[in-house]
């Protein structure tokens, strides 16, 4: 069965048919479906009942793979590999231990990084038989939309990004006062050039950030506020529901994900994330 890249019905995203990934692949194979993924950002692979070693030899051949920052949730076997599971994380441990859903505000991975990873692999070893669905954002298509006016406003500018940022949303993950202190900074542009597709997309973390370079707290806070109300808008979503076996990857330089937490029942997906090169 040949390869067919089937376009979702949704802003973003398509499905890749006729894959097994436990077959090589062979270079044509690896450039339709990197042209898939610069063409449509998100891609879903279902039905890969495949090793977590196979996993990675498949990332592998799509670029570098980086090790995960946050050791806790590192796969015993690999740092390459971390585990998303509400049901593993004992952050909050104790008899009134509670799942803790990680990533549910839109984010894109690492941007607190000089060098953010540019993917992100998934493979979902269990999901929830409703809801645990992951929500992606076009973030070309946000910039794209802008009024000329607000792109002359935001071409330029430079943001402040750092994983304890002044914008973040208290209620998340608790942080150590010494995490806080060594918090990761990096400062990117805010309208991000696609280094393989020359595309412009809006490059913010609205959880991840102090602000903009140089600007007020105020002004800054008006503006990211205003950038994040445009971006948030179904029109721009694909909403990911997910099932055993399914392979997603998707570019963190053109969109924002968020995870959700509708569901109390086993969720583990294995998580792989791809080295980037510099912000444009
Ligand atoms: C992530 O934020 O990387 C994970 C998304 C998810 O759990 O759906």
């Amino acid at each position: 069965m040949s390869l067919e890249v089937r376009a979702f019905d949704a802003p973003l995203g398509a499905e890749i048919i006729g894959l097994d990934l436990n077959d090589p692949l062979g270079p044509e194979t690896v450039e339709t479906i990197n042209q898939a993924f610069f063409d449509h950002h998100v891609l879903a692979i279902r039905d890969q009942d495949i090793s977590m070693d196979r996993f990675m030899d498949v990332a592998g051949c799509f670029g570098t793979l980086q090790s995960q920052h946050v050791k806790h949730y590192a796969h015993p076997n690999t740092d390459k590999v971390s585990m998303i599971s509400p049901q593993l994380n004992d952050d909050r441990s104790g008899p009134n231990a509670k799942p803790l859903y990680r990533g549910i505000t839109f984010h894109t991975d690492h941007s607190y990084f000089p060098v953010p990873c540019k993917a992100t692999l998934l493979h979902a070893k269990q999901t929830p038989s409703k809801g645990g669905d992951t929500r992606f954002l076009n973030m070309h298509t946000v910039y794209d939309d802008l009024t000329e006016e607000m792109k002359n406003k935001v071409d330029g500018l430079n943001c402040l990004h750092r994983l304890a940022g002044s914008r973040r949303n208290k209620t998340g993950r608790v942080m150590s006062d010494e995490e806080i202190q060594n918090s990761p900074t990096a400062v990117h542009p805010l309208v991000w050039v696609h280094e393989d597709t020359g595309r412009k997309a809006i490059y913010f973390n609205p959880n991840r950030m102090d602000g903009i370079e140089g600007w007020s707290d105020e002004d800054s806070d008006a503006l990211l506020d205003e950038l994040e109300a445009l971006s948030f808008q179904a029109r721009y979503e694909y909403r990911h529901k997910w099932k055993p076996h399914d392979v997603v990857i998707w570019d963190n330089r053109s969109v924002l994900h968020a995870a959700t937490d509708d569901y109390d029942e086993p969720r583990l997906l294995h998580r792989i994330l791809l080295e980037g090169t510099k912000p444009s």
